[in-house]
């Protein structure tokens, strides 16, 4: 039989603690809440409240239970008030030396039978249970932010920590309706260890001016189907804490250079610059805890949308290229109103390419999505031709052509020959350099990238890559465009994976290796990614749904442009790409998809 928790207490009720006390308030269990002086305390009693208003007002939470909630909690200043409860959730900030002294004081205060318990995202649980005198009653309860949301619980057992106090805490958490997985005590365990390099990184970008806020954003949100960009999350976490998380990881993990925080991050901090909770971080909100953005003076201007707005004369577009790519894209700009120029190696494959755009764009009919007459009107917008002389009169070029850099050279360069003064010249390419087909131009002002995510007609995000000699006018140029194709452009800079590939494809690596050093199962991670973070597939399915090798061969240019030591391809992902198991379209890779 488990163990009846009846009453528990919280200690720190900030961003998480306030959280938590929600949680179990809400299920029907007693909480006593506790705060180191009356104004934290009334800081916390405001959070508990305002984030329970909020579900009122959402129709997410009747008045009444509401109500029942807040009058299960107790809220106190000081431990003592903890003497009867039968279990302690601890959650004040990520210090070491805190942590270490409040145990030792619960351990004084409460009941002996009492398992206490910490909600630690990085610090070792050992450590912190080696402060009581009952090591063996210590845990680690990893919720994760915003508690009352996310479903996913980390159960940290030490080596010391007993059985019952484990299988306790896991019927603990069915009852509070969460997942929970049991892992061992490991800095970061398996969600921030995954998740806190790529937040630096995102930040190491946005500092380095790779891309702005917004972009880096948009791009992971709507790149990956993530809820919340990377900078938006440092936010909602706290820069103190996610800093004092990278810095404990980075010390407790093997220092990893990408644990390492960003120099930004601690001058945010010392500036007071902490994220939601203090009304502003990498975004400015309405007042301190609010979720609600407002404009600041890193928005982007309205002055600058409108001369993107003007920047757009463009009508009339050439797609060279027949694969995936081209057909998808070739759609999206005939659906959008333009004249397209389709131009393939010869008629055969134009007839093909001709096909799968009329194919899908029946799709769109028989779902509802577009009408008999818009469709045939982009069928009657396209120009099928095999020869590259046909685009003399477009206004842009969108390349879309094999993968190889000597091919797309002299594709640019007779391009260069062909193509009217002022055109903006595109590729597509996901992982080349685009100053090196920009270079096989004379005008290296007018080459962008415009790298679109497939299927182009479905994914809503365009990278714009400007080199460093693409000229405004060229890039703003293909903001316009893209904003006229109804989708959203990132302008990033010209490096190995651009923004999204580059933030994504380590933390798929470094799922990988996790995996490789049996610290948790496949099933566990992806369990942990999606119900802890949010995302939308774990690491090892979506790995399985791009293709092994596919991400081998990312994951290789990353590490060859960039030479940081943490993006080495994980040796098990070469292994699997040896053996030939690639992914889904292979039958098998991660998991077998021959069996179902
Ligand atoms: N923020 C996140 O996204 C997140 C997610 C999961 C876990 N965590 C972990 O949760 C813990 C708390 O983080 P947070 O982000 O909620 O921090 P926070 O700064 O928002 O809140 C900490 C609270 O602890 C209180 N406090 C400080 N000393 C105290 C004491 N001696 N007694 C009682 N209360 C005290 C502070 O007044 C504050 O309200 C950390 O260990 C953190 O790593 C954070």
């Amino acid at each position: 039989m488990a163990r009846e928790f009846t009453s528990v207490g919280v200690v720190g009720l900030g961003t998480m603690g306030a959280g938590i006390v929600e949680v179990f308030a809400r299920n029907g269990v007693n909480v006593v809440a506790v705060e180191i002086s009356d104004a934290a305390l009334e800081r916390g009693q405001a959070n508990l409240t305002g984030s329970t208003d909020r579900a009122v007002a959402k129709g997410k939470l009747a008045e009444a239970d509401r109500d029942a909630l807040l009058g299960r909690v107790t809220f106190a200043v000081g431990l003592d008030a903890l003497h009867s409860v039968d279990l302690v959730i601890e959650a004040v900030p990520e210090h070491l030396d805190l942590k270490q002294r409040i145990f030792a004081e619960l351990d004084r205060v409460c009941k002996p039978e009492a398992i206490l318990a910490t909600n630690t995202s990085s610090l070792s649980v050992t450590e912190i249970s080696v402060a009581t005198a009952r090591p063996n009653q210590v845990i680690g309860i990893h919720f994760f932010n915003p508690a009352p949301v996310m479903k996913l619980v980390e159960v940290v057992r030490t080596v010391v920590t007993s059985a019952d106090v484990v299988a306790d805490v896991e019927a603990l958490c069915a009852r509070l309706g969460k997942v929970d997985v049991t892992i061992n005590d490991r800095a970061g365990f398996i969600a921030n260890a995954l998740l806190f390099g790529y937040l630096n990184h995102a930040v190491g970008m946005f500092e380095a001016r790779y891309a702005s806020r917004e972009d880096i954003d948009a791009a992971m949100k709507l790149g990956c189907g993530l809820p919340m960009g990377p900078l938006a999350l440092m936010d909602l976490i706290g820069l103190d804490t996610a800093y004092e998380i990278l810095d404990t990881m980075y010390r407790r993990g093997g220092r990893d250079r990408r644990h390492a925080p960003v120099p930004l991050l601690k001058q945010m901090v010392t500036a007071g610059l902490l994220g939601r909770k203090s009304g502003r971080g990498f975004y400015t909100y309405e007042r301190p805890g609010s979720p609600k953005v407002v404009p600041d003076e890193q928005t982007p201007a309205a002055a600058e949308s409108a001369l993107a707005d003007g920047a757009s004369g463009i009508s009339k577009v050439g797609v060279v290229g027949s694969g995936t790519m081209a057909t998808g894209i070739i759609e999206v700009f005939a659906k959008a109103g333009y004249e397209v120029v389709s131009v393939t190696r010869g008629a055969e494959k134009s007839a093909k390419v001709c096909e799968a755009v009329k194919t899908s764009l029946n799709k769109g009919v028989v779902r509802g999505k577009l009408s008999e007459a818009d469709r045939d009107a982009a069928l009657g917008r396209i120009n099928w031709s095999a020869t590259l002389e046909h685009l003399a009169d477009v206004d842009l070029v969108v390349e879309a052509v094999v993968e190889e850099l000597s091919v797309k050279k002299a594709l640019f360069a007779s391009l260069d020959e062909i193509c009217k003064p002022g055109v903006v010249l595109a590729t597509t390419t996901s992982s080349l350099p685009v100053i090196e087909v920009a270079m096989a131009t004379q005008r290296p002002a007018d080459v962008v990238g415009l790298h679109f995510f497939n299927p182009a007609p479905i994914m809503p995000l365009v990278e714009i890559v400007r080199t460093i000699r693409t000229s405004a006018e060229t890039t703003a140029t293909a903001r316009a465009v893209c904003a006229a194709l109804g989708k959203t452009g990132v302008v990033c800079g010209d490096r190995s994976g651009f923004i999204v590939n580059a933030l994504l494809f380590p933390y798929l690596n470094d799922a990988v290796r996790m995996l490789e050093a049996s610290y948790s199962t496949a099933d566990d991670i992806d369990h942990a990614m999606k119900l802890g973070c949010g995302y939308p597939m774990g690491p090892f399915e979506l790995l399985d749904v791009v293709g092994l090798d596919v991400s081998l061969a990312i994951q290789r240019e990353l590490y060859l442009e960039l030479r940081e030591p943490g993006f080495a391809p994980a040796p098990l992902l070469e292994h699997l790409v040896t053996a030939g198991y690639l992914g889904r379209k292979a039958g098998r890779g991660f998991r077998d998809h021959t069996r179902r």
